[in-house]
């Protein structure tokens, strides 16, 4: 994961505690700990630290200077391991994500040519392997693309050479792009550390390497390439936490506007989409929380008669055998950068499969390499976990699973009309409840999660959002398998969350009595209270569309508990939002 940043001014220079904000506006791609690099004259300056990137109190100001926070993948959270990496005669500073496959050849190879290493990263062999070229290369560009060729893997690559006034790029399967501001070229993993300066962006492509200096230069394939300038479509402020505390609770309360605003799509798309599912083979594939919603929406799916086949997209590779023309890919991610998907995506469009996505951020790898793309319109979600991305995902799901058997139209009026029960559950008032549960629940050790049909993804859900945030462990069960191992592990007062629906699935009450039973502490999560539950929280809605609304108070409480115990929600230990590597 990581986030590079790269700033070279065309007529002003910049000063250093801005460039560190423009990195810490990274962070939610890893924030393990952070660097960067300065030019001075022909002199390159480095500083490193581990741990959070603080408020800035960097002095001074630099025209190249490029930066990294990191989300450790070789090598522990070191201040030696951390970026920018330096090469052995220290001409060379460097930044990356990503990962090299072959570093350990490539080391070795370096170190029978009398290069040394002090850390363990992946990373150090790419500045020392430019320099290895530069003695048989014409220049520095030359010595970077004959590194390229050497260098197998994914990786955005951004670096300084004491004797150039250019800063270099590579992108290899990690994304990378640049923002052309009026006094600055700034090459970046992603558009929020320019986006408060200029919403002018070049997408590079896969293999595109080059460098910025007044002017920007990309190759290709050894041939020079022009990319052009796109427009960024959303707004800095939708980006700040404004009265809210953390970006977690803000995006929680969001989904009111959020959700509705999912549903603003091309009923044609939609319908088309639905056409596919019933006449083609379909995967959706997705990760984590993307994942979840599919899983959410698949009950909705089979009820109209439409059996897409659902796959995890780390273990998409099991079924590519299996793709044609005729398939399609409905892939699902709130970045569009999840490496796992875009792989897989790659793999299907290289056999003629159609791709639709149902993707968040715009110009992303996933938006880019997509036939048609459907967009959730939720802004930018900023908090390491999904919230409003996941309820916009499950309403776009649903209003496909609909689209065959009522009007689009009337699919989209009847998930507005869940909206005020939204707007109840996301309200204070509501919160309130969940506040007092999390003051119980705060001490546990484990907690459950369980549901039956569309309440099983839910229940998923539940425990994902529970122990991604607050460290607490949770696991998601189908009702219906409690018995065969998970119902040894309950103790006398074990936390299990019980989604009951109004109607369906009413099985789901006898497993909350056999795990009350053994002195399970049942909190329901329905429309009714009943007599099983220890703890209640209500959530009014149909059925249908419980995927959406039964999980809204868990983000809620998943919030307060990572609050009580003292954590950081927007940022999760060893979590990162944007996941670039495999
Ligand atoms: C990371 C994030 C999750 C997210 C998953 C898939 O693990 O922390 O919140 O659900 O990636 O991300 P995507 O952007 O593809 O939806």
């Amino acid at each position: 994961m990581c986030g590079i940043v790269g700033y070279s001014s065309t007529s002003n220079s910049i000063d250093l505690s801005e460039f560190v904000s423009m990195i810490k506006s990274l962070d939610y791609r890893g924030y393990d700990s952070w660097g960067f690099t300065f030019k001075d004259k022909d002199h390159l300056t480095t500083e490193k630290q581990v741990g959070k990137i603080p408020t800035p109190t960097q002095k001074g100001n630099a025209t190249f200077v490029i930066g990294h926070t990191r989300w450790a993948t070789h090598g522990k959270v070191t201040e030696d391991n951390t970026h920018p990496h330096i090469s052995n005669s220290k001409n060379i500073s460097l930044v990356h994500n990503g990962i090299i496959e072959n570093y350990e050849e490539l080391k070795n190879k370096l170190k029978k040519e009398g290069f040394t290493f002090y850390g363990e990263t992946d990373t150090e062999i790419i500045p020392n392997l430019i320099e290895f070229h530069l003695r048989n290369s014409k220049d520095i560009l030359e010595a970077f693309k004959k590194t390229l060729d050497e260098l197998e893997g994914t990786f955005a690559i951004t670096f300084l050479h004491n004797s150039s006034n250019k800063i270099f790029f590579a992108r290899r399967d990690s994304p990378l792009v640049v923002g052309v501001d009026k006094d600055a070229l700034i090459v970046s993993s992603d558009v929020t550390s320019f986006i408060d300066r200029t919403k002018n962006v070049i997408y590079l492509e896969d293999g595109d390497y080059g460098y910025i200096n007044s002017e920007i230069k990309i190759l290709n394939r050894n041939k020079e390439v022009h990319r052009e300038i796109s427009k960024i479509d959303w707004d800095v402020d939708k980006a700040k936490k404004g009265d809210f505390k953390h970006f977690m609770l803000k995006e929680i309360s969001e989904q009111v506007d959020t959700v509705k605003q999912s549903l603003m799509q091309d009923s044609e798309l939609i319908t088309a989409v639905a056409n596919r599912i019933k006449s083609s083979k379909v995967y959706i594939v997705a990760c984590g929380s993307s994942y979840n919603a599919a899983k959410a929406a698949e009950t909705e799916f089979l009820k109209n008669g439409l059996m897409p086949r659902i796959v995890h997209a780390h273990e998409f590779e099991q079924y590519e055998k299996f793709l044609s023309e005729n398939s399609t890919v409905l892939a699902i991610s709130q970045s569009g950068e999840t490496l796992d998907l875009i792989k897989a995506v790659k793999t299907a469009k290289s056999r003629g499969t159609q791709i639709i996505s149902i993707v968040n951020v715009q110009g992303s790898s996933l938006s880019r390499l997509s036939d048609q793309n459907i967009f959730m319109n939720v802004g930018p979600e900023i908090c390491v976990l999904s919230t409003k991305s996941y309820t916009a995902q499950v309403a776009i799901l649903m209003l496909i699973a609909s689209a065959l058997v009522i009007k689009p139209n009337q699919a989209k009026q009847e998930i507005e009309e869940i909206i005020r029960n939204i707007y109840y559950l996301t309200s204070e008032s509501a919160r309130k409840y969940t506040k007092e549960l999390s003051q119980i629940l705060r001490y546990s050790n484990h907690i459950f999660t369980i549901g039956r049909g569309r309440d099983y993804a839910t229940a998923m859900e539940a425990a994902l959002k529970i122990k991604e945030v607050s460290y607490i462990h949770a696991e998601g069960f189908a009702g219906g398998e409690i018995k065969h191992g998970p119902i040894a592990m309950i103790e006398h007062g074990t936390p299990c969350i019980v989604f009951v629906p109004n109607k369906e699935n009413q099985d789901i009450l006898s497993n909350a009595q056999e795990l009350k039973t053994r002195g399970a502490f049942i909190i329901g999560i329905s429309e009714k209270k009943h007599e099983v539950f220890d703890y209640w929280i209500k959530v009014v809605g149909p059925d249908k569309f419980s995927p959406i609304l039964r999980i809204i108070p868990i983000q809620a409480l998943s919030y307060y508990l990572a609050v009580m115990k003292g954590l950081d929600p927007d940022k999760p230990r060893n979590l990162a939002k944007s996941v670039t590597v495999k």
